[in-house]
């Protein structure tokens, strides 16, 4: 029992994806036992700018478990972009008289996060949550797990249809600078090549394993590419503008078709591209994404309760811990080199 947590906020921004509502949803449950009201701030940042807060009971949260998205909203709202901003936020947190604030979200909204209680001193606690899986001080974070379900779901899918053609399959997928959805997704579905950021590719060597491939009798192809992976500078075969487009405008993607019409130029094989976009972050969460998003919402509620503000629930091999949340946001964290390896054994 803490006497000085009466209320907490709980609040999600960024990039919605599965498990975001589960969180929510064990916060509130484990709060109760220890009488802490738990108010939603909705629409990321901007809840608190606009002072839109909901209180969240039992009611509201009855069967949110299998539910994508999340039901206080998200945005990708800035709080420190103007003092004029930060004043409404100080003057939102005093008018709900918040003891506490849970920041459910991605880099970017923790990065926030981080600057909100270092240089602002809100009482923090944050929970990782993107499909990326890119933040650090974590093995996973919510909502990567649905995600290579999907990939994994479309890989099959595309199998059956790039066998009956004899066609090459570029399956485009995200996951911003870290290739772990590519990784991942690659091994799930058995892909033939995977594509990621942290190596750049040779389109030359792309293109000797598929044609090795069909000359050994393998006549389809399927390959995951990251929306954010490059062409080696060697042989890069973009224009000017196709790289604008691709990695510098206002979201990532489109790599995708341009390799698959350069593959056909250069083997002279069937290829197509498919961009799975948005389906990657939609619909029910896994089990695995159930569970993690579960503890993690328990393990934030509960370093409120410790008041172990300025970090992030994480899990660490089976453990559920807490790290400083500038160290979850320090840099992007690149796949782990031994799944790229073990993705490469399939190659070919
Ligand atoms: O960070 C999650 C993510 O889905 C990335 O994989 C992707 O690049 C980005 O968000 C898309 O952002 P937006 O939702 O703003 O289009």
């Amino acid at each position: 029992m803490n006497n000085r947590i009466r209320k907490t906020g709980i609040m999600t921004g960024g990039g919605d994806c599965p498990g975001i509502n589960a969180v929510i949803r064990a916060v509130v449950r484990r709060a109760r036992l220890d009488g802490v009201t738990v108010m939603g701030v909705k629409n990321g940042w901007l809840g608190l700018i606009e002072n839109n807060l909901e209180l969240l009971t039992r009611q509201t949260i009855s069967g949110v478990l299998p539910r994508g998205g999340t039901i206080i909203g998200t945005s990708r709202t800035d709080p420190l972009s103007d003092p004029e901003r930060l004043q409404m936020i100080r003057d939102t947190w005093n008018r709900n008289s918040l003891d506490a604030l849970i920041v459910v979200g991605g880099e970017g909204t923790l990065t926030a996060a981080s600057r909100m209680f270092r240089e602002q001193g809100y009482p923090i606690v944050g929970v990782p949550k993107t499909i990326d899986n890119d933040l650090g001080g974590t093995d996973y974070t919510i909502g990567m797990d649905s995600a290579v379900s999907v990939v994994a779901e479309a890989i099959d899918r595309l199998h059956s249809t790039a066998e009956s053609h004899h066609r090459v399959m570029v399956v485009e997928v995200m996951g911003r600078h870290s290739g772990w959805i590519a990784t991942l997704g690659a091994i799930a579905g058995g892909s033939d090549v995977v594509l990621v950021p942290e190596a750049p590719f040779r389109l030359s060597e792309v293109c000797d394993v598929l044609t090795l491939r069909r000359n050994s009798g393998r006549l389809f192809s399927i390959i995951v590419v990251s929306e954010d992976a490059r062409p080696h500078p060697d042989e890069d075969f973009l224009t000017q503008e196709q790289r604008q487009a691709i990695y510098h405008g206002e979201r990532l993607g489109g790599i995708g078709p341009i390799l698959a019409a350069k593959i056909e130029e250069v083997t002279g094989i069937d290829a197509r591209a498919t961009i799975l976009g948005y389906m990657q972050r939609g619909g029910s969460p896994t089990a695995f994404d159930r569970i993690l998003a579960t503890r993690l919402g328990i393990k934030a509620f509960e370093m409120v309760l410790a008041e172990e503000f300025g970090r992030m629930a994480a899990i660490r091999g089976l453990n559920v811990t807490s790290v400083p949340l500038e160290e979850a946001v320090a840099q992007p964290r690149p796949v782990d080199p031994e799944l790229i390896r073990v993705a490469r054994v399939f190659e070919g």
